[in-house]
This record gives structure tokens, C-alpha cells and sequence, in this order.
């Protein structure tokens, strides 16, 4: 364990919200032994038509009692969240204020939005929504790349009450009819296409195939609505034209347009009012639902609802960033994934603040483009992944020297454990040694950051996630549910809730309880282990269930499993986790063939193609070998820690009395792909 700390950065701490880290622990103990005072100040910054007409926080945790597990922060509050992060900037005199400056796939392709301009492109689509029917309660799925018109459906349906499903652009047509059936959407937003980099992604084509088999499985979406990004079809280094307007009418691309159930955002939009009521909601009627993996392989409909979850990634992007005006942020993650909710959409927002709004892949047109950005629009503070950090790595100084960073003054990290040389990478390359850093830890089921440093204040270490944000209360407890003090290593639980907790798996509150609160009663279970070291500190060690984090993407080996026993030569398939130097995480794949198959290089290709098209592009395993035979206990259950094993090369197994068949492993050693080991 590293023993470097890093004190704040100056220039950060001078101004920064919490100074000290006196002055943190005295807003902890408040937020975690008094919550309805802390949140209640907080509430204060907010609009509410109405305030709670009962208990401030209400909840339960323990299933123990038999009781069922609920969360309730200001039941009986009015509000409504679009109100709160558009009409309340725009009735401050913050009307021109920069929102987004939307900086697309092309470093020529860019424009700028004010919260005002926003506003009125809000009220419009809302008003679009309504004419189609759409009403409070109802689900809409958004399929769409990261384009200002993805902010404007989300918030759209946030007015009216309808609760948005946004669906990662990167999805196959399996997996977004997947998430459209299980959340009952009865209306898709999309997208004509977008290239990320050279690559072109039809989105119509994909969101047409997932709804022909929604209809196959007797589930109607009745329209669709289609942005025209694109236009004429052209490789993304020839466009010359920016402006959308320009790039009608843009039916090259959509071959397979339908009237009457197709219909084109900017055909909708032209005669929609510019005036639209918000819907005065409940603080605890849902606000979306995002999917997020699960052990089993089948994904979970995370819900999130309104004034807690507002609070909470507003609260959490001020202090984590130490946002001020004046910053401009930029968090390059997707919307389509959580940290896009929360930190490109909904806690920015909540803020006033300025973002950028990037469309790209932050290594195209080359590894120079983060840096570019940084520099045209003087980012102050950046938020990524590892992932990202550790491929800038491989690039060196150069391309990051290359432009002016000296805007720079909060680094964030998300999605996975940042082991520590990519952290100093981080620190010395990128910051310069005048950034803090931030490792942030939480989840889709969070909706905020629960574990992370305060730059103005937190002393960090290279890969520890540090200490609790306001009202979080984590504890170390062993295969018992023993608590674990001081040093010491265990599943990572929370003890009370925050407000920005999920509060329940649309369609299925039983699997919630499961999966969070029934293997350690009176606590939420992250799914993460942890360990505390001498000072206190905490580091993330990574999941203790059967899920993979690829590139920050949380995948379960369940799904990849059942994608690849789809192929009709395979008879049995076991995954597990593979380190890997770039992505942190990827899929190693054991498959055992039906008898009579031969395992080849056309089947390989096959196979990840097979990964490709159940859960999409982003989950393709990085190795698949031929599994004979599998390591099983003699009640039949695949033995994953002897694959984990296997997959790296590593012959001290420890115990295998129990195993079935211990011949299978020689078989399994004697056929690993050479280029692995
Ligand atoms: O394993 C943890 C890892 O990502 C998981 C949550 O994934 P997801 O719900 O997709 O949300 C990702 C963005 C918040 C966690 O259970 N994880 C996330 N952030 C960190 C992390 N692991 C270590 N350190 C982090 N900073």
C-alpha cells in the first residue's frame, strides 16, 4: 500500500467550500447524526411548491424484522426537477449563461447553448410529449448519442412527470428491446446515427430491430421519435456543416423511415409551443429508471426519484468538484451510464453551472483531444475513467503538453479502481501537481458519489476512494456480518440511507431487498470490497460478486454466459474476470462444445460476435477458449475460482477435495491461448 499523501491544491483550497478537514468532519457528524437538519438547509437551495407533510426522512432498512425495505426523503414535498435545474437559472438572470458548449465527434463540429435556449427547446419537446399522449408516470425509452437534444428529451419527460429509461448508445438491439419490455416504455426517442471516431453507428437500424422484437414478444412501442443528427452521409473529416438546420433533409442514413409511426424531432418540434407548465410532483414519485447490471444477467431497472435524488447529485457536484461560477466542467463519460445522469445532466444543472457536452471518443481524431478541448473551452474541472487515463498513458507527455492546461484545478476519477500509477499519471502528467484529485466510488444505485475526497480539504493517496461524503456511513464487515474496526479488509456496506439512494428495481421490489439488504440485515450492500488502513482511510478493492468492470462498465458474467450458450455449438459456458492493463477488467470466456464441434478461429469470431449482438459492442470478451471440460463441485456448480485461476496462468488452486474431476484442469491449462499468458 502506497504510503505517498498529497495535500490539497492550493489554489483550490483557498476558496474551496470545506477548507478544512476540521471543518469536513463537522458537516459529516451533522449530515450522518442529524439528517433532516443537514438536508433541510440543503433543501432550502431548491424550489418546492410545497413542503413535506410528514416525517423529513422515513425508512427502513433492516429485513430482518420482516418489514419491507423503503426509503422516503421529504414525502409530500411538491417539486419538479426540470423547474429546478432550468426555470429557476432562468428566472435569476442567468438566462445567457452558457449550459453546454456541445463540442461534437469532429473538432470542427461545435456549438453553444444557454440555459435559456435550453429552456425553450425543454418546454417545446415537453409540449411534443404531451400532444403525443405522454403523461405523468408513463416510461419513455431514449436511445441516443451524447447531442444537446438527448438533454432536452431527458428533461422534457422530467417536466411533464414522465420517467425517463435511457438506454448507453453502445447497446445491441437485444438489449434495448430487453430494457424497453421489462420497463414497459411506451414511447422511443432516437437518433439517425453518430460516429464515434470513423465508426458509424446506425441507431435507427438498431432501435428499428429492437422494436421488431419487442413486437414479437407481443409488446407495442407506438411511435418513435427520430433526431436528425447526421444528415447527408458523409465521413466525419469531410462535414463541413454544423449547423443541424443545414444537414436536412437527412434521409440517407434512415432507409426505413415509417410515417405515421416514425416521426422526425425537427418535424415535431417546428410548431410546438415555447410555453409548457412544469408537473408539480411528489418528492418521492419516480424521476428515471437506468439499468444497470445483475448477478443473475438479467439487468435491473434502478429508480430513482425526485427531490432526494436532485439534492444529492446537486449537493455532491458542488462540493466534489467545489464547483463556483466561473468553472467550466467537462465529465467525459455518457450520458446513457449514471455518471452522465448525475454529473453531465442533473447535478451540473442543479448548479447553474457550465459543461461541456462532448460527442466524441476522447481519442479521436488523436490522443491530443482531451487536452485540445481542455484548452478551446478552459476547463477548470474533468472527471473521467481510469480506463481512459491508462490508454493516454501509453501515449506519453506529448500529446498532452501539446495544448494549455493551466485552467485545470479539480481531476475526477470514476467507475473502477484507479490503481496508483495511474493516479500519479494523473497527478504529475495531466495536473502538473497543481490538481486535486478526486477518486470518486458509487454506484448506478447510489445516484452520487459516496465515497470520495473533498479537494479543498482531503490529504489523498494514490488509489484510496478516502473518506464518506455528507450522510454516507460505511462499514468493513466480514463473512458474518461481523463489523471489522479499525485495519482490516471486508464487503463494504452503508449503514443509513442518503437521499440519493434507489429506492427500489422497477417491477420487482423482492430482488431490491435481495440483492442490497437480505445477506447483511440494517445495511445497504454495495457489492464492492474495501479495507481501511492505519489512518482511516478507505480503498476500494473491487467486486466481490460475479461482475466484471470492462473500460468502468459493469457487466455480469451471468449475461456473457447466456449470450454465448445462444451459439448452437456450445454447449456450456463459464466467465471470469481477466485483469487487463488498459480496460481494468475483461471478459476470459470457457466454453465446453456440443459434442461433434470443432473450436476454431471461426467459432472465436463467431463467438464474440454473439457478445456483440446480445449486450453489445463494449462487452466483446477479450479471450475465449476451449473448455473441454469445466472444474465442478460435485453437486454440479462451476468452480470459478479455479477459472479465475486458469485464466492468469496461476497453478496454486488451494483447496480441490471438493472438486468433481480434477483431471479437467490439466486440459484446461494444456488449451489457454498462448498470447494470454
Ligand atoms: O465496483 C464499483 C465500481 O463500479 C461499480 C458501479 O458501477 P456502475 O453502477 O456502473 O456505476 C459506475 C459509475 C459510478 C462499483 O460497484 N466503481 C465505481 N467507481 C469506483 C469503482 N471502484 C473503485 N473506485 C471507484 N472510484
Amino acid at each position: 500500500m502506497s504510503e505517498d499523501i498529497y495535500a490539497p491544491a492550493t489554489e483550490v483550497q483557498n476558496i474551496a467550500h470545506v477548507k478544512s478537514m476540521e471543518q469536513y468532519e463537522e458537516m459529516y457528524k451533522e449530515s450522518v447524526n442529524d439528517p433532516e437538519i443537514f438536508w433541510t438547509k440543503i433543501s432550502k437551495d431548491f424550489y418546492f411548491q410545497k413542503q413535506p407533510t410528514g416525517k423529513f426522512l422515513n425508512y427502513n432498512f433492516d429485513v430482518s424484522d420482516g418489514n419491507k425495505v423503503f426509503v422516503e426523503w421529504m414525502k409530500g414535498a411538491v417539486t419538479n426537477v426540470c423547474y429546478n435545474v432550468l426555470d429557476r437559472h432562468v428566472e435569476n438572470g442567468k438566462k445567457d449563461n452558457v449550459c453546454f458548449y456541445w463540442e461534437g465527434n469532429d473538432p470542427d463540429d461545435s456549438k453553444v447553448i444557454t440555459y435559456g435556449e435550453l429552456y425553450k427547446q425543454v418546454c417545446k419537446f415537453a409540449n411534443v410529449l404531451k400532444d403525443l399522449g405522454i403523461k405523468k408516470g408513463d416510461h419513455v425509452a431514449i436511445y441516443m448519442p451524447m447531442i444537446v437534444e438527448l438533454v432536452v428529451a431527458m428533461l422534457a419527460c422530467a417536466r411533464i412527470g414522465a420517467v425517463h429509461s435511457i438506454v448507453f448508445g453502445g447497446f445491441s438491439s437485444d438489449s434495448l428491446a430487453e430494457r424497453i419490455l421489462d420497463g414497459k416504455c411506451c414511447l422511443l426517442i432516437t437518433a439517425d446515427g453518430v460516429y464515434r471516431g470513423t465508426k458509424l453507428v446506425n441507431l435507427k437500424d438498431i432501435a428499428d430491430g429492437a422494436l421488431k422484437i419487442c413486437k414479437e414478444k407481443k409488446f407495442e412501442v407506438k411511435k418513435t421519435i427520430v433526431v436528425c443528427h447526421l444528415g447527408p452521409m458523409s465521413p466525419p473529416s469531410d462535414k463541413k456543416v454544423s449547423s443541424p438546420a443545414a444537414k436536412r433533409p437527412c434521409m440517407s442514413l434512415v432507409t426505413n423511415f415509417v410515417e405515421g409511426s416514425d416521426l422526425w424531432y425537427h418535424d415535431v418540434m417546428s410548431n410546438a409551443s415555447e410555453e409548457c407548465k412544469p408537473e408539480w410532483l411528489d418528492a418521492e414519485d419516480p424521476l428515471f429508471m437506468l439499468y444497470t447490471s445483475g448477478s443473475t444477467g438479467k439487468p435491473k431497472g434502478v429508480v430513482h426519484t425526485q427531490a432526494g435524488y436532485m439534492m444529492y447529485a446537486a449537493t455532491t457536484f458542488k462540493y466534489v468538484f467545489d464547483y463556483h461560477d466561473g468553472d467550466v466542467y467537462w465529465c467525459t463519460a455518457d450520458i446513457g451510464w449514471i455518471t452522465g445522469h448525475s454529473y453531465i445532466t442533473y447535478g451540473p444543472m442543479a448548479n447553474g453551472a457550465t459543461s461541456v457536452l462532448f460527442e466524441g471518443v476522447p481519442t479521436y481524431p488523436g490522443p491530443e483531444r482531451c487536452w485540445q478541448v481542455v484548452e478551446k473551452y478552459k476547463v477548470s474541472k474533468f472527471y473521467t475513467a481510469p480506463t481512459l487515463i491508462r490508454t493516454l498513458m501509453k501515449y506519453g507527455d506529448e500529446p498532452i503538453k501539446k495544448y494549455d492546461r493551466s485552467s485545470l484545478k479539480v481531476l475526477g476519477s470514476v467507475g473502477e479502481p484507479i490503481n496508483p500509477e495511474a493516479w500519479r499519471f494523473y497527478y504529475n502528467n495531466i495536473g502538473e501537481k497543481k490538481c486535486s484529485i478526486v477518486d470518486t466510488f458509487w454506484q448506478t444505485e447510489t445516484g452520487g458519489h459516496t465515497m470520495t475526497p473533498l479537494p479543498g480539504c482531503t490529504p489523498t493517496k494514490p488509489g484510496a476512494a478516502t473518506f464518506p461524503f455528507f450522510g454516507i456511513v460505511p462499514v468493513l464487515l466480514d463473512e458474518n456480518g461481523k463489523v471489522i474496526e479499525g485495519v482490516g479488509e471486508g464487503y463494504l456496506v452503508f449503514k443509513q440511507p442518503w437521499p440519493g439512494i434507489m429506492r427500489t428495481i422497477y417491477g420487482n421490489h423482492p430482488r431490491y431487498e435481495e440483492t442490497y439488504f437480505t445477506q447483511f440485515p440494517g445495511y445497504y450492500k454495495t457489492g464492492d470490497g474495501a479495507k481501511r488502513d492505519k489512518d482511516g482511510y478507505i480503498w476500494i478493492t473491487g467486486r466481490i460478486d460475479d461482475m466484471v468492470n470492462v473500460s468502468g462498465h459493469l457487466l455480469s458474467t451471468a449475461a456473457v454466459e447466456s449470450a454465448l450458450v445462444e451459439h448452437a455449438k456450445v454447449a456450456e459456458a463459464a466467465v471470469v474476470s481477466l485483469p487487463h492493463k488498459i480496460k481494468g477488467e475483461t471478459c476470459y470466456c470457457f466454453v465446453t462444445l456440443i459434442d461433434g464441434n470443432t473450436f476454431d478461429s471461426e467459432l472465436i469470431t463467431e463467438l464474440k460476435h454473439c457478445v456483440r449482438t446480445k449486450i453489445g459492442p463494449f462487452a466483446q470478451p477479450e479471450v475465449i477458449q476451449n473448455a473441454p471440460g469445466l472444474p465442478k463441485t460435485r453437486s454440479g456448480k462451476i468452480m470459478r475460482r479455479i477459472l479465475r485461476k486458469i485464466a492468469v496462468n496461476n497453478r496454486e488452486f488451494g483447496d480441490v477435495s471438493t472438486m468433481a474431476d480434477s483431471s479437467v484442469i490439466d486440459v484446461l491449462f494444456a488449451n489457454r491461448p498462448t498470447s494470454t499468458s
